[in-house]
């Protein structure tokens, strides 16, 4: 083996000592990401706004893109991963994401059934979840919450068939809106109507349930009676409206005169229809009931009676890609 000269020598050290400095820095480099990151999971993004986004993962349900970010809307919709397709919100983002009920966001009538959805809408113990809502669907089978009591109740500015103040006189803001332009509508066609018995609060469903009981005996009641809790009239939503022509009666025989006729033909204009249909008892759990009206507003009104679906039919799942 050559002896190296002390040139030779000198220019080992000095490479030597480079590749020492290197190794060194590099370590350091590794050090500084760890400590921002210990799991390894992080990431860091530079946005062209010039702001640094870090995405974690194992946060929430949607994984993939569950992150730092604002923008948790557009985050979920072009991943379709339908996370929040129970309460419908995923109807809300673009395209044709799919909410698991079929509704997209390009049909909004398919997205507020989906929202309204019989399974969605209710919890373990049949109380419905949605009370507030304008499709909120209250029947035998589900409740309203213990004491429920809408906050915007108001009398609406109709001809009542009574003239003293109650309860019954009134309903929620939205409902007793549209149920001026129907009355408004109904005169300018030349039909009388008379509103009869709107709200009706829990304790009012006590009284008249246990006096149909107590008169018409509990099999009849329970065919045209609610037991209280699960009374439409106790969401402020729906109304019993007759006419004069018939002495403000609230019986089938409404449903034959030319008012009650009116009112099955033209609810929908105004965002109501009628609850109880002639031949439905078995879904709707009563018997047909022509005076009573139920506001779940105009757009799913027009396509409930284009369908000529009950409600239940109408937010049960197996029916709402129809
Ligand atoms: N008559 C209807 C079913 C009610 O009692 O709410
Ligand atoms: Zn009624």
């Amino acid at each position: 083996m050559k002896s190296r000269t002390g040139r030779q020598r000198r220019i080992v050290v000095m490479l030597s000592s480079l590749m020492i400095c290197g190794a060194l820095l590099a370590a350091c480099q590794n050090g500084t990401e760890e400590s921002q990151d210990p799991n390894g999971a992080g990431k860091t993004q530079q946005e062209s706004d010039g702001t640094t986004v870090h995405f974690t993962e194992d946060k929430g349900t949607d994984g993939d893109n569950a992150g730092g970010d604002d923008t948790s809307s557009s985050g979920n919709s072009d991943e379709g991963t339908g996370s929040e397709s129970d309460n419908g919100s995923a109807g809300e983002e673009q395209g044709s994401s799919d909410d698991g009920n079929g509704a997209t966001a390009e049909d909004p009538l398919l997205e507020k059934r989906s929202i309204s959805a019989l399974q969605t809408t209710i919890d373990a113990q049949s109380v419905v979840t949605n009370a507030e809502s304008m499709t909120v669907i209250v029947n035998k089978q589900r409740s309203l919450p213990e004491g429920y009591e809408p906050d915007d109740l108001v009398e609406p500015n109709v001809p009542f068939s009574f003239d003293e103040p109650h309860e019954k006189r009134h309903m929620r803001k939205e409902a007793a809106e549209a149920l001026e332009k129907l009355f408004a509508g109904a005169k300018a066609d030349g039909i009388e109507l008379r509103a009869v018995s709107g709200y009706r609060s829990y304790q009012r469903q006590v009284s008249i349930y246990n006096n149909n009981v107590k008169t018409k005996g509990q099999e009849y009641t329970d065919r045209v009676s609610s037991v209280p809790g699960r009374s439409e009239h106790q969401t402020g939503l729906a109304i019993d409206v007759s006419s004069p022509s018939v002495g403000n009666v609230l019986e089938e025989v409404f449903g034959t005169s030319k008012e009650g006729q009116w009112l099955a033909e033209h609810a929908a204009e105004y965002g109501y229809v009628i609850r109880y249909l002639q031949g439905e008892e078995d879904t709707t759990g009563y018997v047909y009931e022509p005076w009573h009206i139920r506001y779940i507003g105009t757009d799913l009104a027009l396509d409930v009676a284009k369908s000529g679906l009950t409600l239940e039919e109408y937010f049960d799942e197996a029916n709402i890609k129809l």
